[in-house]
Parts: C-alpha cells; sequence; structure tokens
C-alpha cells in the first residue's frame, strides 16, 4: 500500500468527482464545462472546468476543515515538520495578514522590515498594528535591500518592549536570508513570536544546498508562495506554524475572515499535488535547478558588462545564505537599465525575466527549466553584450534614503482618515495616505501615516527625474500626493 505522504488525497477526491460524471446542479455555473463557449474550451481546454467543482458533499470545507482538506493539510504539515498547515487560495498575501491579525490588536506594535512587502501594509491597516520599522541592508554595488541584521532586531526589541511580534521577509526576492536562528533566540527571549514571509522559499526544506527554512531556524510561522517556486498554480499558497506562541483558534477565524468561501479546488488540488511532488522528488528536482541555475552563473560571468553574486556574498551584513536558485544580473556595466534589458530579452528573444529594476534583472530558475533554456538565454545575454552594450548613458547608483520621516497616524489610521490630493510640493508638513517606493533598492520612502518632509519630496523629485520606478501612490507619476485632509 502507498505511504500516505505519498498521497495527494484531495487532488484525487477531485479527479473521482469529476470522474464520476455527477449531474451538478451546484456552482460553478458551467456545471464540470458543459455551460462553457467554444471559446473557453479552445483557450482553457474543458479539463480544468471538469476539475473545478466547489465545496460539494464529501469535498470537505477550506474555512472548517474535518474531512479530505484537513487529511490533505495534515500531510503538508508533515512534510515541513510543522504542527499545522494551512492551505491559501488568496496567495502568501493572505497569509502575512492573516499572521499580523492573529497576533496583534490596534495598536499593538510589531517589528517589520522597512521594505515590507504590501501585503504586510495591508495586514497592519486591517489590524490597526503600529509598525516598527527594522531597516534592512543595501548592496551598494547592485543597489538591492538584503536581510536584516540581528543586532537591528536586538535594538528595536529593546527600544519597544511592548511589541507584540516580529516579522521578517525571509528569503528576499532576491534570494538573499537573514540569520533566523540567532533572531529567532532573541525575539523568543522576549516571549514573542517570529512570523516569516517566507514567499521565495518554500523549496528550502527539500535539499540541503539551499539555505535552511525558517522553521527549522525556530520561527513560528511561516508563509510560502507555493506558486511562486514549486509547480502549484498561481495564486495558491500555504501558511505554516510550530510551537505554542501562535493562538491557532484565533488564526483559523482570521482565516476564515479573510479568505474566500468558494475556495478554488483547482488551487486547492495544485497545492496537494505540488508538495507531493517536493516529497517524492524534491531533492532531485532541486539538485538538478540547483546545477542548471550556476551553470547560468558561471555563464554570466564571462560576459563582460555583466555581473552576479552566488555563494561568495554570503557573510556580509544582511547575508547569512543565498538561494542559488536565484540569479541576480547586473547590468549596469553595459551602461543599460534593467528594464532596457528587460525588453530586450522579451521581444528579441522571446525570454521573460522575473523581474527587472534600474540596475538588474532577476531570473528565477525552477522547476520547469531546462539545459537549453539556460544556454538559450546566455546566447541572448552574449548578443545583447555585442550589440547593445555601450550605447546610452552610464546609470549611477541610488541617493541614499531620506531619515525616516515621524510616524504620526498608524496606517490604519491615515487609511480611514478623510484624505485629499495636492500636488507633492504642497505635501510638505502634510501626513500621507500612501505608501511610497522606488525601485531599487524597493525601501519605501513614506508609508501611511507618516509626515511628508522636504527632504523626502526632494529625494521623489531626484529618484522621478532619474527615471526610477515610482510605486505605490494611486498617481503613478506621482505629481501629486493623496494625505490626510487638514
Ligand atoms: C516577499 C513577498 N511576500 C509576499 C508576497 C505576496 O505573495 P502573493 O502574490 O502570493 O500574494 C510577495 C509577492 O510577490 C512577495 O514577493
Amino acid at each position: 500500500m502507498k505511504e500516505d505522504r505519498e498521497r495527494a488525497p484531495l487532488a484525487e477526491a477531485v479527479a473521482c468527482y469529476a470522474a464520476e460524471q455527477v449531474t451538478r446542479f451546484h456552482m460553478p455555473g458551467h456545471k464540470g464545462g458543459k455551460g462553457i463557449s467554444a471559446a473557453a474550451a479552445r483557450i482553457m481546454g474543458r479539463r480544468v472546468f471538469e476539475l473545478d467543482i466547489t465545496g460539494v458533499e464529501g469535498m470537505d470545507d477550506l474555512l472548517q476543515p474535518t474531512g479530505v482538506i484537513r487529511e490533505a493539510e495534515q500531510l503538508l504539515a508533515q512534510a515541513y515538520g510543522a504542527e499545522a498547515s494551512y492551505f491559501l487560495i488568496n496567495g502568501t498575501s493572505s497569509g502575512m495578514q492573516a499572521l499580523i491579525l492573529s497576533t496583534c490588536n490596534p495598536g499593538d506594535e510589531i517589528i517589520v522590515p522597512r521594505n515590507m512587502h504590501k501585503s504586510m501594509v495591508s495586514g497592519v491597516i486591517l489590524s490597526g498594528a503600529r509598525p516598527v520599522f527594522v531597516s534592512p541592508e543595501v548592496d551598494p554595488d547592485f543597489g538591492i535591500a538584503l536581510g536584516v541584521t540581528p543586532e537591528k532586531i536586538a535594538a528595536a526589541l529593546a527600544a519597544h518592549p511592548q511589541a507584540r511580534a516580529a516579522l521578517l521577509i525571509n528569503p528576499t526576492y532576491y534570494g538573499t536570508t537573514s540569520d533566523l536562528t540567532t533572531i529567532a533566540a532573541q525575539v523568543h527571549g522576549r516571549g514573542l513570536p517570529l512570523l516569516i514571509d517566507e514567499a521565495h522559499g518554500p523549496h528550502f526544506y527539500f535539499h540541503e544546498g539551499l539555505p535552511p527554512g525558517a522553521l527549522t531556524q525556530g520561527a513560528d510561522a511561516a508563509a510560502q508562495g507555493a506558486h511562486k517556486i514549486l509547480c502549484s498554480l498561481t495564486q495558491s499558497s500555504w501558511l505554516h506554524v510550530k510551537g505554542g506562541r501562535i493562538d491557532r483558534g484565533r488564526l483559523q477565524a482570521v482565516l476564515a475572515v479573510l479568505l474566500s468561501t468558494s475556495a478554488s479546488y483547482l488551487f486547492l488540488a495544485a497545492l496537494d499535488l505540488a508538495r507531493l511532488q517536493m516529497v517524492k522528488e524534491g531533492r532531485a528536482i532541486l539538485e538538478r535547478t540547483i546545477e542548471l541555475a550556476e551553470r547560468l552563473r558561471r555563464g554570466v560571468r564571462q560576459l563582460p558588462g555583466l555581473t552576479t553574486f552566488g555563494a561568495e556574498y554570503c557573510g556580509r551584513p544582511g547575508v547569512k545564505g543565498l538561494d542559488p536558485t536565484k540569479v541576480t544580473v547586473g547590468v549596469k556595466g553595459l551602461g543599460l537599465t534593467g528594464q532596457q534589458v528587460e525588453l530586450y530579452l522579451r521581444y528579441r528573444h522571446r525570454i521573460q525575466v522575473e523581474l527587472s529594476d534600474l540596475y538588474n534583472v532577476l531570473f528565477i530558475v525552477g522547476p520547469g527549466n531546462t539545459a537549453e533554456d539556460i544556454d538559450k538565454l546566455l546566447a541572448a545575454l552574449a548578443a545583447l553584450v555585442k550589440d547593445e552594450a555601450g550605447r546610452r548613458e552610464r546609470t549611477e547608483l541610488p541617493p541614499a534614503l531620506p531619515p525616516a520621516p515621524r510616524q504620526i497616524l498608524t496606517p490604519r489610521e491615515a487609511f480611514f482618515a478623510p484624505a485629499e490630493s495636492v500636488p507633492l510640493a504642497a505635501a510638505r508638513g502634510r501626513i500621507s495616505t500612501e505608501t511610497v517606493t522606488c525601485y531599487p533598492p524597493g525601501i519605501p520612502i513614506l508609508c501611511p501615516g507618516e509626515e511628508v518632509t522636504a527632504e523626502i519630496i526632494e529625494h521623489i523629485e531626484v529618484m522621478k527625474s532619474n527615471g526610477y520606478r515610482i510605486q505605490g501612490p494611486q498617481d503613478g507619476g506621482l505629481t501629486r500626493l493623496r494625505v490626510v485632509k487638514e
């Protein structure tokens, strides 16, 4: 008999329901694909609709699982060494929001990195928590934000003895990790839970050549983007908890508030199968993935004007470890921006990067990549170096961030305050209701509730005139800013 962990009970149950050819008088309206248009059938295929069921008899309930979903979640917890795991159908974002809402009441302090992801901003808005920011280290050559140091966490804990939790991003988008073992000991020393945004690290648990997973280093919870790195469907993620510092009853209640009442069984089945794939073949898949990424790194190092980093990068402040499957390629030596390289690769070579910023492009090498993909990419980069180098002005690194502004309101208070849009120059001395982030380094210059200072306005103007991508405000060009009405 197959060992339990080698089964995907939830995916199998979905497939059985489809195979039974039940006459469906339930949602969704397409009734197993029978009602779809010819265009939908041609573009999406019928199978996806056959499997698209809802919480009918025997298929359990994501918000209160007692049957097949619970069984699949238990297998997931076992795979990660967690004590409880939860499927998420609203992305890792819902996991971050759930962790903040489970640990903070309105007005409570939570320690977060200044480069918090949007989902953490929404988590603090929903909960009413007051963020205590810890600035991440920044790499001066690549211009990217790295992890946070234990020293900065210790200082934040000492200065904010009332804080209710610490929440960190580990790894960063670019694959660098912080010293979580030390940080977990510090945070636990204060009796607080350590919560981890492990959106980019669900594979860490399945290969010794990757940095250790957060849960193996003492974290109390980790939300992971199973769709980002593993082979699940986009928007599907999961959340793990371990130990007694998180109230699981409250967490379950929060998830019931945040998640849809119509969970997609396509997502749930894909999650179950992604877990099974990792348990059965994760090590071998990751071995191959790491080799491919190293092949890419070696190739990039041969190309003049391009830079990258690998294992030698570890050990500097904010870089305890590095996920080798993330390959950052610095392009400023060519006199090009990362965005220009992204477009060149896409439209000249039909290659799509994960992201680009002013100085870099980031490639995620994953289970679906092949040696041919890497060779195609290296040939395209070689052509780039030959065709495009030196045609444009050299770009300089971003100016240092202005001093952190005063936090006058909590993000929630600012979010709900009456607001008005004013010209950026007139925003001096007002309270921002928006987040303003320039890429790189992707660290907010302003968060909701913070005072807009003259230095901040000047910094934004410099970043705008130098072509930096600015994210967050409703007015994408940032000629205006939404501030609290006086
Ligand atoms: C660091 C980090 N955390 C959280 C998220 C949110 O994940 P999702 O898009 O699955 O909601 C992302 C998404 O890119 C991310 O990069």
